[in-house]
């Protein structure tokens, strides 16, 4: 385990954890001021790609952005999620984990968790590879968006799940989406950190993904808070840029060579 690791750890009931998403380097730098995790996430399909879903996300495609977020982190623990269909199996798993390591550097990966797949973990993991599980709602499994332990029957399950995700040797879970009764009792029948989206303040620290707080997205679900509106002040510089072309104003000889 890598001292970044065994300090992300240590924050645990001590300090709060932040963590956003990252897709390139000029980001990623603001972030890992302010940031103890910063992810790779998979949503990039969504968010920069405007596909639909996550599912037809290149493993490629990931590594070029994580290489780019690299150049920009200096202290913060750097997460890269494996898109779906690339951990099917454990040995495809452990090659493809091994691949994005020595491909961007980054110091452990992120895997969305289903009932089926903690063989995966435990594989990874007794690789020394650092593996960081995603439960509640993982949208590479499912279909329907959902808030999950909302009654106790789920609770239950989502509970064991946590546990057994934990016993498998992941370093932390994200919490997708799961009601605050049930964030609060997995938050503290496990001693690694969780971290929420959509799932109260119970979790030991939060992500979103940076698109959506920076307004640049377009989509604001009831979990994400919007702290800038980037999309307004973009449209305002490349309108003021537009009419100073329009009416030859730009370039002024401030901006050009004599
Ligand atoms: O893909 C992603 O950005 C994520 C986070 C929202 C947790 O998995």
């Amino acid at each position: 385990m890598n001292s970044k690791i065994k300090n992300f750890l240590r924050k645990k009931n001590t300090k709060k954890i932040v963590c956003l998403t990252a897709y390139s380097k000029p980001i990623t730098k603001i972030l890992d001021n302010f940031c103890d995790l910063v992810l790779v996430g998979d949503s990039l399909a969504n968010v920069l790609y405007g596909m639909k879903t996550t599912h037809n996300l290149k493993l490629e495609t990931v590594i070029n952005h994580a290489k780019s977020v690299r150049l920009g982190i200096k202290k913060s623990l750097f997460v890269v999620d494996m898109p779906k269909d690339t951990y099917k199996s454990p040995k495809q798993a452990l090659k493809n984990a091994k691949y994005i390591l020595k491909k961007t550097g980054c110091d452990a990966v992120k895997i969305e968790n289903n009932l089926q797949n903690l063989n995966i973990v435990k594989s990874l993991t007794k690789s020394k590879i650092n593996v960081m599980g995603h439960i509640g709602f993982t949208p590479q499994f499912k279909k329907k968006f959902k808030v999950e332990g909302k009654n106790k029957n789920e609770q239950i399950k989502l509970l064991k799940h946590a546990q057994n995700i934990e016993k498998a040797g992941a370093f932390s879970i994200v919490l997708e989406c799961i009601s605050k009764t049930s964030a609060k009792k997995i938050t503290k029948s496990i001693k690694i950190p969780t971290i929420g989206i959509g799932s109260s303040k119970e979790c030991d620290g939060q992500i979103l993904v940076t698109d959506d707080v920076l307004g640049l997205s377009g989509f604001y679900p009831k979990f994400v808070k919007k702290y800038a509106n980037l999309e307004k002040i973009i449209k305002n510089a490349i309108k003021k840029f537009n009419l100073d072309v329009r009416l030859n104003k730009f370039p002024s000889s401030k901006n050009s060579f004599e």
